[in-house]
């Protein structure tokens, strides 16, 4: 009986602790707006500017796989931390802060206080994401924003384009995420853009003797270097990731990485491991195949948990740019 009663305690204990931040109705007394709040400014961006959503979603990528989902990318150097993980070579890119203090900043009108920076950014790239009629994923809420955010961790665990499969499975299984993790999540570039400067290389002067690498479709380097001239120093000029439908969330990616039209050396090297090869072809091949209506948003829904912070771990940001009492 003693021992009953003692597992009935220990059950209602374990649900409470749950319940900081596996409930996605964890604001429904404290801020229940939250998640129609986000929608409706995350839908008004995207409307003007639908090139956003992937914008939103590598922000997301880039918090949650340094440090976790803490929402430590978004905090701005300051002059007792002059190098954030925002101020950093892969993250100079990154687009779509706007909607994510525009949705803060509501949100800190409605209820102060209580909605973190980090649950902010992971709603706002899957209503993104929605809002261009790509998948939707749940988002659990409760997690806390992180005080910390070091350029040199943003440099040591953001994957890079220029990486090899070996390099760019041990990046993920760093934070927990598998090789068919790996190969879902980098379907997001079935939309966004890659700036010409990251393909310089891979174009012109691949190992060093002006050459181009001979894993591109010859034709589709031609076309590249077309759109991407060789110039030094033009950090402005872009292509889209997915030349065929480059704003639509399809899984055209897959077919573009095994006709070796990936942009990226990273988007090549999936043809390099048997897991993301035979994954890529199954999409290709099988009717109604699993990326779009399941794996994106199971691979999403991991990705967004990874090292959350609950309870005293962190704090609930006033601004998204800057940790409390700065
Ligand atoms: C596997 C390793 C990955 C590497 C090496 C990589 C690298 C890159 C690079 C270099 C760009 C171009 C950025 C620019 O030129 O502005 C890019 C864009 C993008 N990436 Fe990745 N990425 C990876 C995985 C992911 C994952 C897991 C996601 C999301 C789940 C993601 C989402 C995006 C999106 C949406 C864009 C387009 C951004 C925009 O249009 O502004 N990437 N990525």
């Amino acid at each position: 009986m003693a021992f009953l009663r003692l597992f009935s305690i220990l059950a209602i204990l374990a649900m409470v602790n749950a319940s900081e931040y596996d409930d996605s109705t964890c604001y429904s007394h404290t801020c229940p707006k939250v998640e129609k709040i986000s929608k409706k400014i995350t839908e008004k961006f995207i409307k003007d500017d639908p090139t956003l959503a992937p914008g939103l979603l590598r922000i997301l990528f880039h918090d949650c796989i340094v440090r976790g989902c803490d929402a430590s990318v978004l905090i701005d150097p300051t002059p007792s931390n002059n190098a954030t993980e925002k101020d950093t070579v892969p993250n100079s890119t990154l687009r779509g802060f706007q909607v994510v203090d525009a949705i803060k900043a509501e949100l800190e009108q409605e209820c102060p206080g209580v909605v973190s920076c980090a649950d902010v950014l992971s709603l706002a790239a899957r209503d993104a994401i929605v809002a261009i009629n790509g998948p939707w994923w749940n988002v659990p809420l409760g997690r806390k924003d992180g005080k910390i955010s070091l350029a040199s961790e943003a440099l040591a665990n953001i994957p890079s384009p220029f990486s090899n499969i070996t390099v760019l499975k041990q990046n993920f299984a760093a934070v927990g995420l598998t090789p068919k993790d790996l190969v879902v999540l980098s379907a997001a570039h079935t939309i966004g853009i890659g700036h010409c400067f990251l393909i310089q290389r891979r174009l012109y002067n691949f190992t060093g003797k002006g050459d181009t690498d001979p894993s591109i479709d010859p034709s589709y380097a031609a076309e590249l270097k077309e759109k991407c001239p060789k110039v030094v120093g033009d950090f402005k000029t872009f292509v889209p990731m997915d030349f065929i439908t480059p704003t639509t969330f399809d899984e055209n990616y897959f077919g573009i990485v095994a006709k070796n039209k990936g942009l990226f050396q990273s988007d090549a090297a999936l043809l390099n491991d048997e897991t993301t090869k035979n994954y890529i072809y199954t999409q290709i091949y099988t009717q109604g195949a699993s990326f779009i209506g399941k794996d994106f948003a199971e691979s999403m829904e991991k990705l967004i948990q990874i090292g959350i912070l609950t309870g005293d771990q962190g704090e609930v940001r006033k601004i998204c740019g800057a940790v409390n009492g700065y």
